[in-house]
């Protein structure tokens, strides 16, 4: 079999798995959902499961990958006992990277258009209505809403079409470090307006009596903060499997998860950090949901010196995040068809290109034509394929890589332990076995089944 290529440096490895990580979740989800949940306490909620719950998670996907050398297509398959079911999960991974990516390219799309509209001035001294109007009528368009998808698309698969060394990991280090400078500055200018200490209090002064605050009280504060945690850091369908399988062994794998998780922690934290001061100085609500990036934030352009260089910065920031993610997504979902059927990746590329842009249809259709169809509960379609993928996907397929790495029943303890912790730096926690093998899998069922009877309860 032909030797799988790796990724030419540590560094390459790291910012992939980041800009995998890296994404919508933190510049568009986190901040609204930190807005929706009352702020600062969410936050702490959010850290803290961050830390108990996704980093040894993602040291599990890295190992499943790194020790199978191949997707989560097959994986399992290699890696569990003769006999056991494990594989089956195959399945449910796969279906989560399509599901993700049938509604993020539209939201992609979104941002591209964003970018656009904010670089030509669209938005520089008009009313507030014009602005909310202007994103209505995008949404009852889904001839320019398929353009602006099929655009991101094409060049997040042409970026996979260069290879691995050369296209994947390259673009995306120029995309991580441009969204790292962005960042930087608009953070200096968020926090400098007249006005921004209140957003700053709102963001980071934790009022826990907020949490109860939501529709659903406290659990539905908790589960959102612990889909959210499983969501920015990509866990769940092998997303970052597979990049554990393109490395060597030089390194143990905690530390490298650490550096991942700091990353992307620092983004997302970073986005709060430029929206609230900006909501605050403008005296705007920031609990709007998901329209804060696409209503609130450009009529806060407008009403700032120098808006349409802000906000033309703010949504490249916004889409260099979100493109890191599709073009990371796109290389485990090409790596599937390479790994099941030994098909080259040319082929692979032109068959999910194709497949992708028919899947990501229903997402546009559904805030038009297709607008009458509405999950109670829950919402349109693109609402409901997020909820399928973030709500119930990453945290059981969480479980599943847990009890697998943690069960002799599946690729068990000591396999785990031995492959995460080969190579030098940080190893894992062994000594806390008792409570990622009993207590960890609890937690998450717990809130999981907690968390749907407060969405569909009474
Ligand atoms: N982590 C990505 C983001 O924050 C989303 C994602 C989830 C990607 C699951 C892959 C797998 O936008």
């Amino acid at each position: 079999m032909k030797e799988r290529e790796k990724f030419s440096s540590r560094l390459g490895f790291i910012l992939i798995s980041a800009g995998c990580a890296i994404g919508l979740g933190n510049v568009w989800r986190f901040p609204y959902i930190t807005g929706q949940y009352g702020g600062a306490a969410f936050v702490f909620i959010y850290l803290l499961f961050l830390l108990i719950l996704g980093l040894p998670i993602m040291v599990m996907e890295f190992s499943v990958g790194r020790a199978s050398q191949l997707s989560a297509a097959r994986s399992f398959h290699k890696l569990e006992p003769k006999g056991s079911k494990w594989h089956l999960y195959s399945y449910g991974a796969m279906l989560g990277n399509y599901l993700l990516m049938a509604f993020y390219t539209t939201v992609g799309g979104w941002l591209i258009a964003y970018v656009y509209k904010m670089a030509k001035g669209e938005f520089v001294n008009v009313d507030p209505d014009f602005i909310t109007g202007s994103f209505s009528t995008m949404l009852q368009s889904p001839g320019y809403m398929t353009i602006c998808m099929a655009v991101v698309v094409l060049a997040c698969f042409a970026v996979c079409s260069f290879g691995l060394r050369g296209g994947v990991e390259k673009i995306n280090k120029i995309l991580m470090l441009g969204l790292l400078a962005i960042i930087v500055v608009l953070v200096f200018r968020s926090v400098t307006l007249d006005g921004a200490a209140v957003g700053l209090e709102f963001y980071l002064k934790p009022d826990f009596s907020k949490l109860y605050e939501a529709k659903g009280g406290l659990f539905e504060s908790i589960f959102a903060a612990m889909g959210q945690a499983f969501f920015t850091l990509s866990l769940g369908i092998g997303a970052l499997a597979i990049f554990g399988s393109y490395i060597d062994k030089e390194r143990s794998l905690t530390g490298e998860a650490i550096s991942i998780t700091i990353l992307d922690t620092f983004v997302a934290l970073m986005a709060g950090m430029i929206i609230f001061p900006a909501c605050s100085a403008f005296g705007i609500q920031a609990d709007s949901g998901p329209n804060l990036l696409f209503i609130t934030l450009p009529n806060i352009f407008n009403q700032m010196a120098g808006g349409r260089i802000w906000g033309t910065l703010f949504f490249m920031f916004m889409a260099a995040a979100a493109f890191t993610t599709i073009i990371a997504v796109f290389e485990n979902i090409i790596s599937f068809a390479i790994d099941l059927w030994g098909w080259s990746r040319k082929k692979a590329i032109i068959l999910n290109l194709v497949f992708i842009l028919i899947i990501s249809m229903p997402c546009i259709l559904g805030f038009n034509l297709w607008s009458g169809f509405q999950v109670p509960h829950v919402g349109n379609i693109q609402d409901l394929e997020d909820f399928i993928v973030s709500n119930n996907l990453l945290p059981l397929g969480s479980v599943v890589y847990l009890l697998f790495c943690t069960s002799r029943y599946g690729w068990g303890w000591k396999n785990f332990i031995a492959e995460a912790d080969t190579g030098n730096g940080l190893k894992f926690p062994s000594k806390l076995r008792f409570y990622f093998t009993w207590i960890l899998p609890l937690i998450v069922l717990f809130i999981f089944v907690m968390g749907y009877i407060q969405k569909f309860g009474a």
